[in-house]
This record gives structure tokens, sequence and C-alpha cells, in this order.
């Protein structure tokens, strides 16, 4: 039996209406049916867009969110259907590092009164000297100097401060800790200082992680399994290599594609799958396969009216589309337009990044987002209008 397992979980936001919101009118559909398990000791990684209900996903499985549906299974406890008393004896075991350590950070409070809070809460250390012993023992392991106990958060750079973040979970001892883009907000430099530190933690504490990211390469490497959500659900779930080695999703293709190839021969070579139009909203999601509005395989009927289940396709690679098959061996047509014809998009797309390069850091873009900038447009501008309306396939922060 698997550590974490999460059968068939949803998480709707009611909409709500009327003088006093009494009414709901509708839902968000943020998280709509994700089953998925984790290995002890495993990192389990999640992308997708942004919106597409990652973070509601993981505050789900600390109960942080309502879940509307389905099961989280912990250790052999179903976490969805307990009740709050006894759902606090297993938040120690479940913790959670955010995306910005700044904002989860009290300002007033200094690093020790930070970190024995949530000790003291879960009887932790006997008394304060004892908690001070093992926040500095913490603090040596996530790679910070013990006189940072007396010092604030906002005295710390970024790097960190995620460090504090990542040691205000460890020093609660836990089993899982759901990093939620634990270095989008990180200059590139330092992000992967981040992600190595908590590799090395995984290893000497024998944690195990669902690691959130909009972003292909940040959970590349530290993932063991890789889960790609589209508007709520997993479309593609594959061991990493397998994943990275050949995608099956026409989603996941798309997500791929963007991702810039270091050898330039490669990289020249390199088709990229632009995809028409945005993320759908989750108020209203297409029928059938969320992601037949935009998908470039999209065949007539089926597409719009079944929604294609998660199926093994082998080796635990995992696809839910009508065609993978199809797809694979070249037997469908590709019905909207993509690759190379598509490139017509790059003014838009340079545009942004040069925006991007100007304004703030793009620590938190994708490396992809910016890529195309740096591309000539290969493609005479003979674009339909259709063409140019295309965004790019990589997910966005
Ligand atoms: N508390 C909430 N109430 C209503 N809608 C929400 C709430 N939290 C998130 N959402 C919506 O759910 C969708 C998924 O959000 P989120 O889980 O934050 O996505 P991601 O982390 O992948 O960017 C978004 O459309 C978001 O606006
Ligand atoms: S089911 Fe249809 S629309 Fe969905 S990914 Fe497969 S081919 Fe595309
Ligand atoms: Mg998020």
């Amino acid at each position: 039996m698997s550590l974490l397992e999460l059968d068939d979980v949803k998480v709707h936001f009611p909409v709500k209406k009327g003088l006093f919101f009494d009414r709901t009118v509708g839902h968000v559909y943020a998280v709509d049916g994700v089953s998925l398990s984790i290995e002890a000791g495993q990192t389990y990684g999640l992308v997708g867009e942004s919106g597409c209900g990652k973070t509601t996903l993981g505050r789900a499985v600390l109960r942080l969110n309502d879940i509307t549906d389905g099961g989280v299974v912990f250790d052999g406890t179903d976490l969805a259907k307990l009740p709050g008393e006894e759902m606090r004896a297993f938040r120690r075991r479940l913790q959670m590092v955010f995306q910005d350590p700044l904002g989860s950070l009290n300002p007033r409070q200094n690093i020790e009164s930070i970190l024995s809070e949530g000790m003291a809460a879960h009887g932790i250390g006997k008394d304060q000297t004892e908690r001070r012993e093992k926040i500095k023992a913490i603090l040596a392991k996530v790679g910070l100097p013990s006189n940072a106990l007396s010092r604030y958060p906002h005295e710390f750079s970024g790097g960190q401060r995620q460090r504090i973040g990542i040691a205000r979970a460890l020093v609660l001892e836990p089993d899982v800790i759901i990093c939620d883009e634990p270095v989008s907000a990180l200059d590139v430099s330092v992000q992967a200082q981040v992600i190595n530190l908590l590799e090395e933690l995984q290893e000497s504490l024998g944690l195990t992680y669902l690691v959130i990211a909009h972003d292909l390469a940040v959970v590349r490497h530290i993932s063991d399994v890789i889960g790609v959500m589209y508007l709520g659900g997993l479309v593609e779930e594959a061991p990493s290599d397998a994943l990275y080695a050949g995608p099956r999703h026409p989603y996941t293709k798309a997500l791929m594609s963007a991702v810039p190839v270091p050898d330039p021969e490669v990289e020249d070579r390199r088709e990229r799958i632009l995809l028409h139009g945005d993320l759908p909203s989750p108020a209203n999601p297409p029928t059938g396969c969320r992601f037949h509005t935009r998908c470039p395989w999209v065949q007539e009927t089926k597409c719009a009216t079944e929604r294609p289940p998660l199926l093994d396709t082998g080796d635990g690679h995992k696809v839910a589309c009508h065609f993978t098959a199809e797809i694979e061996a070249g037997t469908v047509k590709q019905t909207l337009a993509t690759g190379i014809e598509a490139v017509t998009g790059t003014e838009t797309v340079a545009a942004e990044a040069v925006e991007t390069a100007e304004g703030e850091t793009p620590a938190g873009k994708p490396a992809a987002a910016g890529a195309p900038a740096e591309e000539p447009a290969t493609v005479p501008a003979q674009a339909d209008a259709d063409a140019t309306e295309q965004t790019e396939g990589s997910p966005k922060a």
C-alpha cells in the first residue's frame, strides 16, 4: 500500500450570488476527479498551467480545503472523512512548504518563535530549551547559521527564507511534505540549490514529497513519478524518465515541446506545438475531453462528448486520451494547426518576453516562456487570423 493515495478527489468551490451571497449559482471545478498514489520515500511531481488546480489539490490533502468528494488515504486512514480533532494528529505528519516564503512567515516573529510555535502546539520538546536545541540542529541541516534564531524573516534572502520555510516543516518531523511551487519565487541561480537541499533532506530523513510546479524543468530531476494536470484532472502520469523520453498525451507533448534543448542542433530541429486559445474556465469546463478545445488532434464527436479515463498504456505510463495509440501510430490526422506554421505567434510572445526581462525577475517563469524570442520567425507572415491568435503551449506563472 502506498503512503498516500488519492481516490477520485474532487474539490468544487461554490460560486455564490445574492445580497447575502446565499444563492449558489454554479461551481468552480478546481479539482475534478484526481486519483494518484505516492510511495513512501518517493517524490511525485505535479505539473500543469497556472489555474489547473494544483494548489487546491495540495491543500485538499491537508484538508485546508473541503473535499467535495473522494478519498485521501494517508497511511491507511481516510483523511477526507476524519473529524476535525482526529485530523489534528495527522496534521503534524503532513506539512506544506509554500511558494512565497515571506508571505507565509510572520514578519514580527523571530525565527525561533516561528519555528517553535508549531512544535509547542504539537507537544514536541518538553520545554523551550529542548525545542531550541532541536531547532538549531534543523537550521544546520537546511544550511542556516544558528544565529538565525534571533533574527527576523526580512533579514534573509529569498533562498534563505525558503530554507526557513522548509525548517518550519521539518521541526514537526513530518512523513510527507507538499512543496507548492517551492522555487518559483526564487532567482534561477538559487532554484537548483533549494531543489538539491530538498533531495538531500529526503535521503537523510526518508521524506515523501508531493512537489507542485508549473515548470516541467523544476520537477524533472527530483521526481520519481510525474503527473500532468489540465483543468482539474490528470491527463498523463508516468515515471519521470519515461515521461520525458516519450510524452503521449497531446497536452504533455505541447508542454514538453516548449522546453528548450541545450543541444543547438536538436534545438533547431525541435518541433514546437503551440496551442490554440487560453485555458478554459474551470467554472465552465469543456464537455468530454477537457482538452478538446485546444487539442491539435481533436477528433469529431467522441472528444467533445466522452471524458477519457486515465488508462495504463503499458509500463505504468498512464494517459487520458481516446486516441493515444492512433496518435502514436500516426493514423489520426492533426485537425488544428500546430508546430512550425504556428510559430507566427512569435511576435506576441517576444513582446511578452521583453516585458518580463525589463520588469520582474523572470524566475517564476518557465525557461521556455522566453525561448521563442531568441529564435527568428522561420515562417513568412502567411498566417491566417486563427494562427496569430495562438498562444504558447508552455505553462504560465
Ligand atoms: N477558495 C476558492 N474559491 C473559489 N475558487 C477558487 C478558490 N481557490 C482556487 N480557486 C480557483 O480554482 C482554480 C484552481 O486554482 P489553483 O488550485 O490555485 O490552481 P494552480 O495552483 O494550478 O494555479 C482557479 O480557477 C482558482 O481561481
Ligand atoms: S481525447 Fe481527443 S481531444 Fe482529448 S487529448 Fe485525446 S485526441 Fe485530444
Ligand atoms: Mg498554485
